[in-house]
């Protein structure tokens, strides 16, 4: 092992060393161990509240499209970008209807392959090596990593729990401002699983014109504020001037594992991000993008048939974390629970990893440490309501006997 990691150490690229493992990385391997130990001697089940995956189901006339449209060769074949325009329509119409705001297909419009793939490229469409460019620190980890794979600079916007995670832009000076070539955040916002507000990604829109940087604004969860009305950067009147936004599929329509998602921005961004994917791939299969025409057009509401099921586990779970002495700040979309450690853990002296592992061991709940989003994201840690009340509120009780015991 240590011969073969040294070999690797030096056929592999720094840029790829400097990713490290990764927290859903180290996550993955920790979940794996306790399920085999688990089954091994029958100690409870892997609850596994770490991932963003939902157990929701996408809508029916989706996956029906999927099935009939795989019947048809062409669905085998490469997609080179013209057979994505009835895809780039159906986004326009969506962008119209749920935004008022007309796009053109051709040149505004990219089909993705989910939306990580697409903020995690857009850099090195954009960015030279060395640029600088700004992250909410806690940022989502893809963020961070398309940065690093482009060899830029982040510089990270710490979030405060007492601003209601309201960035506040002034803690740049202007200097610093011109000084950067992008920023890459996303309201509503993971993992604080705050809404945000419109005010302030307009904010950020007026500054990214104002100091001439590109704005990606990721935008999965437009779909699922549970309070207040989402911000996007499309209802910005500046987006034409710096601005890419992307949206996926694997949230309000739970398609998560088909990788379905597109940006909608600036031609001159959009046109990079696709020179870019032409080098990489060669767009999703018809039959998937069947499924997408599908969901914006048969099911555009099925997102808002989500949040009543997010809200109630939201609501349950809170209270049953609370009883079990774990207090809950309500977050304001679905999905997930931002929590800070625990009296009880920060008293044993534990950080977000070393809490994780250990809950992981103690109980077979697995939750993710907020430190693998960022140095802001210590002192935290992520819980995903992506399993049914039952299940979770087993899995507070779980978390609570321990609690009390450590
Ligand atoms: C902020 C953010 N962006 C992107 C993604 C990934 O979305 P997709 O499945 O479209 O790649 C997630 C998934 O959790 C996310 O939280």
């Amino acid at each position: 092992m240590p011969a073969a990691e040294g070999m690797a150490d030096g056929l592999i690229s720094e840029r790829v060393r400097g990713l490290g493992s990764g927290v859903f990385a180290r996550n993955d391997r920790r979940k794996q161990a306790y399920a085999a130990a688990a089954a091994a001697q029958g100690m409870p089940p892997l609850l596994d509240l770490s991932l963003g995956s939902t157990d929701l189901q996408p809508p029916a006339v989706a996956l029906e499209a999927i099935r009939q449209q795989l019947a048809e060769p062409a669905s085998a074949a490469y997609c080179l970008h013209g057979a994505t325009r009835p895809f780039r329509e159906a986004v326009a119409a969506w962008a119209q209807r749920r935004f008022a705001v007309a796009v053109d297909p051709d040149r505004e419009v990219l089909l993705l392959v989910g939306s990580q793939e697409g903020t995690a490229h857009l850099p090195l469409a954009v960015l030279n090596p060395g640029d600088q460019a700004l992250l909410l620190d806690p940022y989502y980890p893809s963020h961070r990593g398309g940065l690093q794979l482009a060899s830029a600079q982040p510089r990270l916007l710490p979030l405060a729990a007492d601003r209601g995670f309201a960035p506040d832009w002034d803690q740049l000076s202007a200097g610093q401002w011109d000084a950067l070539k992008l920023m890459v955040l996303g309201f509503p916002h993971n993992p604080t699983a705050t809404t945000g507000q419109q005010a302030w990604v307009d904010a950020a829109a007026a500054r990214a014109v104002r100091h001439g940087l590109v704005f990606a604004h990721d935008n999965p969860y437009v779909d699922l504020a549970l309070e207040g009305e989402a911000p996007a950067l499309l209802r910005s009147p500046h987006w034409r001037q710096c601005g890419i936004e992307f949206f996926s599929f694997s949230k309000g329509w739970c398609l998560g594992g088909y990788r379905l998602a597109f940006a909608i921005g600036a031609e001159p961004l959009i046109t990079a991000l696709r020179q870019l994917k032409g080098v990489v791939d060669f767009n999703q299969s018809l039959a998937l993008q069947a499924g997408a025409i599908a969901a914006l057009e048969q099911a555009p509401q099925w997102p808002e048939r989500l949040r009543p099921i997010y809200r109630e586990r939201r609501d349950r779970m809170a209270a049953a974390l609370t009883a079990a002495g774990w207090p809950v700040r309500l977050p304001s979309m679905a999905l997930y629970l931002w929590l800070e450690l625990p009296p009880q853990a920060r008293a044993a002296g534990l950080d977000a990893e070393s809490f994780c592992a250990r809950l992981l061991e103690a109980t077979g709940v697995c939750l993710t440490p907020g430190n693998g989003f960022g140095p802001g994201g210590e002192g935290h840690v992520r819980l995903a309501l992506v399993h049914p009340i039952e299940q979770l509120e087993q899995g507070a009780r779980r978390m609570g006997q321990w609690l009390a015991q450590l």
